[in-house]
């Protein structure tokens, strides 16, 4: 999942297009570069790596300025990280008024077929990738058809996801972009107009941006932008604006944007509430467009990936506590390919920090062709695919979020369901106490959870020695099992050490073969009906000679020969324990990464949304 930038405009566009690859670059840091369309010829930059050595290779060159141009940082999906594998690609002769140059987004997924027919007719590939047979094809079909014609006839070849945009040497001040599966935006500005896979590469120029359709073939230039449908019929499209602010693209004194997110999460868990008092959480998804008859559902269906997954598990306990209604979770890229019949008045929710993951929309537009009673978007990103695609979206407000490894999301997703299952409970007539004391419980969490984050320093400490391991365990029970799986993504995500999480009592049926004293076990073991059952999976771990780090409010863990314990405030509800127990996990794996020099934000092999499957 790479991030592409386009600019037509009447001044330079190199420092438009470099600042819109650095906002970028979370999508994919293996590679970046730049082409410019001048008169007669295409001008191009890449190099392996971050943005920041391809801004080295842009301020040595010399007269590499251009008013329009294309630029790309990439996630590598086929060839390796390099520079011959980079984007942007050209095709046609160097230097010669038939160049052709393109960046790609997505997979194309019968490259090879196409690549075959390119190389008869005498083509020569110099990178890799699936993308360099677009620009080829584009080429191809150039020779007798104008620049939009060829794109909408290689739109009819590919097979696959994706989005693009295309420059070339005889029209060097025309950009055109297509998308199909993959986010592709127009942006408007002053005497210009930008191309993005989406409005945060262009939060410093314009909040004012047109949302393409999938087929949807555009044309920018510095004075205007023009939509064609596939039949290459001119249309109008949707224009939008933007909430992102510039600020959220600073780490405003934080030595990571990862640990700003961290520290960020009291107030996001107050903007979920307050989202509650005005309403907006309920008019968002009970009242958009027709009331939602909840009465009538019987069963809830939910599908997401990675860490939006583990806040779903949660999510699954409380609606079916609160709500009384059973709940499936699904892998989206499990339920998209699964046959399971579905069951008779269910709502489908979709849960999605981007909003852009490509198997949690496939399984959005699965739900959509199988006649839900609705489905909803819990999403973090409104300009999304799949804020836009559902019927309703709940949005989280948790502001947008940069660290690769998702934090500050998390919790505002884990908030906003758990308002969302009050709302529910609300309309279904739940006990209007139990309710009245849930709501209160989640109003006191950002003062606990500012507490926990006051001890920063003490789990700080409590780290020191993980950094030399290279395998970890993590424990919980019930609404902590996902909880523990999301430690265990953290610690893998940013620290690279291999950390698996288990559900306490699954040990003794084969995890515990991994336990010697070389083997740290972080066990969450909050007080409640389970703490005696956890406590003896503990003590079986303690006989293997494991290291034992304990998270819990019970003050006896201390005396009980843990390696090491951390104590959190008592009487948590079940409302409020699993979002409190995740703050020193997150902490836990960034201290680990911060001890061993990783790249906290942009971790190895990584991108913060996944577009392709
Ligand atoms: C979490 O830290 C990861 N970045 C990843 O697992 C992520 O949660 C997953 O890709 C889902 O992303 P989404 O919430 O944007 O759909």
């Amino acid at each position: 999942m790479c991030g592409i930038v386009g600019a037509a405009s009447n001044r330079d566009v190199v420092p438009i297009l470099m600042d819109g690859l650095v906002r970028l670059e979370y999508r994919g840091y293996d590679s970046a570069g730049i082409a410019l369309a001048k008169k007669n010829k295409v001008i191009r930059l890449r190099q392996q790596g971050k943005v920041a050595t391809l801004q080295k290779e842009v301020a040595k060159a010399t007269n590499f300025s251009g008013e329009c141009g294309i630029a790309h940082t990439r996630w590598a999906t086929h060839g390796e990280p390099s520079e011959k594998n980079a984007h942007p690609h050209v095709s046609g002769d160097n230097y010669s008024d038939n160049e052709i140059a393109l960046v790609h987004n997505g997979i194309i997924e019968n490259f090879e077929t196409i690549r075959q027919k390119l190389s008869k007719q005498g083509y020569v590939f110099s990178s890799k990738t699936d993308s360099e047979v677009i620009v080829h094809l584009i080429h191809s079909y150039r020779q007798n058809k104008t620049i939009t014609e060829a794109i909408s006839m290689v739109a009819k070849d590919l097979e696959g996801d994706y989005s693009i945009a295309v420059i070339e040497a005889k029209n060097p001040g025309v950009v055109i972009g297509t998308r199909n599966g993959a986010p592709l935006i127009i942006g408007v500005g002053l005497n210009e107009h930008y191309f993005a896979s989406d409005p945060g590469a262009l939060v410093a120029l314009t909040s004012k941006f047109v949302v393409l359709k999938d087929g949807d073939i555009a044309q920018i230039t510095k004075e205007a932008y023009t939509v064609f449908n596939s039949s290459l019929e001119p249309v109008e499209r949707e224009t939008r604006k933007s909430t992102i602010k510039e600020g959220s693209y600073s780490k405003e004194g934080y030595r990571h944007f990862m640990e700003k997110e961290i520290f960020e999460q009291p107030e996001v868990i107050r903007r979920a509430y307050g989202d509650y008092i005005t309403g907006a959480i309920q008019g968002s998804f009970l009242k958009d467009g027709a009331e939602l008859a909840l009465k009538n559902v019987e069963h809830v269906q939910i599908c997401a990936c990675g860490t939006s997954y583990y806040a779903t598990m949660v999510a699954k306990l409380w609606l079916e506590q609160y709500a009384q209604i059973p709940v499936t979770v699904d892998i989206a890229s499990e339920y998209r390919y699964n046959t399971t019949p579905k069951i008779k008045n269910s709502l489908f929710i979709a849960v999605s920090q981007s909003g852009e993951t490509a198997d949690t929309l496939a399984a959005l537009r699965k739900a959509k062709d199988h006649n839900y009673i609705s489905t909803i978007a819990v999403c973090n990103v409104l300009e999304s695919s799949l804020a836009r695609e559902a019927d309703r979206c709940l949005p989280t407000s948790a502001g947008p979020e940069i660290g690769v490894a998702s934090t500050k999301a998390f919790v505002s997703q884990l908030a906003t369901l758990a308002l969302m299952g009050i709302a529910v409970g609300d309309q279904i007539g739940v006990d209007k106490k139990t309710l009245k004391a849930s709501l209160s419980q989640i109003k006191v969490l950002p003062d606990i959870v500012e507490s926990i984050l006051g001890m920063s320093e003490e789990i700080e400490e409590m780290t020191w020695g993980l950094e030399g391991k290279n395998h970890a365990l993590f424990l919980g029970r019930g609404l902590h099992y996902p909880i523990a799986l999301e430690g265990a993504l953290k610690m893998k995500e940013i620290s690279y050490i291999h950390a698996e999480a288990y559900p306490a009592g699954e040990l003794k049926h084969g995890p515990l073969a991994l336990v010697d004293e070389d083997m740290p076990v972080i066990a969450i073991a909050p007080s409640g009906d389970l703490l005696k059952k956890i406590m003896s999976n503990l003590e079986e771990v303690k006989a293997r000679g494991g290291k034992l780090f304990v998270i819990s409010d019970n003050n006896s863990i201390t005396s009980n020969g843990f390696e090491r314990a951390l104590i959190l405030p008592s009487g948590l509800s079940n409302i409020q324990s699993p979002i409190v127990y995740t703050i020193p996990l997150q902490l836990l794996a960034y201290y680990v990464a911060l001890h061993k020099g990783n790249d906290v934000d942009q971790p190895r092999n990584l991108a913060k949304s996944v577009t392709v499957e």
